[in-house]
């Protein structure tokens, strides 16, 4: 990936209406599940980031047809539970955490070898939390001290746990129920807090029986997956970008058609609600076994909060956004129990104060989360760390700055969100890139 700076600069009110891409997570989960199904699934709204195509370019290295009639679509043709084949090349991940902590969950119990890989933000996260359970399942991985690669050893026989996550990840109970298909006897999922619970229902609609409620999921092996339809919602998380975009800039009425409101997404929107936002849903409605609406959000003047703990876990991958909220808001606000921030593509918690300072605002970091004093934000230079979400935070940020963001290094945002900035400048921001 090249290096590619972004300028950012106040534009107009936003106005229109913009569709954001596919779910990243229902997409990277829908080509999984397809892949060692049976039959052929069609996955429409699929996501075209550079983490869910490394996802199809993995499932396609161990044996999988995916093809591609037009963009944001797949169709792919199932090998069933025992078809995928092995090979000695390494599966790169690229930037994605979910592709690679899903997929190990997979691999383990597959009868040959993995090697998985990624790039440099990915080859810093912590992979224990789904090695060391997997591990009890019976699974041989070995990583660099905790870090990918991981080596990924075939033909162990896994046999089913019952597990409770000490932190509260979608990921890691995800990683566990992949490997539960392949497990003598049942495996059972205890969460802290209840995270996304896509992989439950997916697995569900492919025809595997599943147990599952807020914060708990339960399965037995020794069952198969049948091919099912997917249709991707709109992902919140991009969605999020422009709910705070449109909140902060005065003048903005925007709306933003068909996104994924799945309750454990959401926590955003009601963080921006607390803080005196203006949003409503329109024509709820279901598509997909996903509850989608249309959101309709319009400028109106934040101030601060404390920001309820119970909400993190829905609304872990927004901080960045809110953080830019945060500081745009009147009064103080204060963000608690987010250590996980610290794990992230990069350390949200630092890689913000860092480039916030950089701008003159107010922010105070603590272990698990910041104290942000709402105020003024000048021009300056902030760095993206390898990114998506840092880098389309400060585009916001640079909507409301005294003067031009630059922010360096943005190249990442196509791991989620390819196109960002053309839609952004479409409904009224002024992004560029920069040399
Ligand atoms: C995801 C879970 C979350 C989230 C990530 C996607 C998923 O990670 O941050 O972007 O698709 O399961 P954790 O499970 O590490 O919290």
């Amino acid at each position: 990936m090249s290096s590619l700076d972004w300028n950012s600069r106040p534009g107009q009110p936003l106005h229109g209406s913009v569709r954001v891409p596919g779910d990243k997570s229902v997409s990277h989960r829908a080509l999984m599940l397809a892949a060692i199904a049976e039959g052929i699934s069609h996955v429409r709204g699929f996501l075209e980031g550079e983490d869910t195509r490394a996802t199809a370019a993995v499932l396609a290295q161990l044996g999988v047809r995916i093809e591609t009639p037009s963009a944001g679509e797949r169709v792919v043709h199932g090998v069933g539970l025992h078809g995928l084949r092995g090979t000695a090349q390494a599966l790169d991940c690229g930037n994605a955490g979910t592709g690679m902590r899903l997929l190990t969950g997979l691999l383990a119990g597959q009868a040959f070898d993995s090697t998985l890989v990624g790039d440099a933000s990915l080859s810093k996260r912590p992979m224990r939390r789904v090695t060391d359970p997997l591990a009890s399942m019976g699974a041989r991985i070995d990583t660099r001290e905790g870090l990918p690669p991981l080596q990924v050893r075939g033909g162990q026989s896994l046999h089913g746990i019952r597990y409770e996550l000490p932190v509260a990840s979608a990921q890691v109970k995800s990683a566990l129920l992949l490997a539960g298909l392949y497990a003598v006897g049942e495996t059972e999922i205890i969460e802290p807090h209840p995270t996304r619970d896509y992989t439950e229902r997916m697995l569900a609609a492919f025809g595997w029986p599943i147990d599952f409620s807020p914060g708990r999921a339960k399965l037995g092996g020794g069952h198969a997956l049948h091919a099912a339809d997917v249709d991707v919602p709109a992902d919140f998380s991009s969605a999020a970008f422009f709910l705070v975009a449109a909140s902060i800039v005065p003048g903005s009425v925007l709306r933003l058609p068909a996104v994924g409101l799945n309750p454990r997404r959401t926590g955003l929107l009601q963080a921006l609600r607390l803080m005196g936002a203006d949003i409503t849903i329109e024509h709820e409605r279901e598509a997909g076994g996903e509850p989608v609406g249309d959101l309709l959000v319009r400028h109106a003047p934040l101030h601060g909060i404390e920001l309820p703990e119970a909400l993190v876990p829905d609304m872990i991958d927004e901080f960045p956004v809110l953080f830019i909220a945060a500081t745009v808001a009147s009064g103080r606000t204060v963000i608690r129990g987010a250590a996980e921030l610290r794990v992230k593509e990069s350390d949200r918690i630092a890689t913000m104060a860092t480039g916030l300072r950089a701008l003159g605002a107010s922010i105070e970091e603590t272990p698990d989360g910041a104290i942000i004093h709402g105020g003024p934000l000048g021009a300056g230079t902030v760095e993206s760390r390898l990114d998506h979400r840092i880098a389309m935070s400060f585009a916001v940020a640079g909507l409301v700055a005294g003067g031009p963001v630059r922010i360096n290094d943005c190249s990442h945002v196509a791991t989620s969100f390819p196109g960002f900035l053309e839609l952004a400048n479409g409904c009224g921001f002024a992004l560029q890139a920069a040399g």
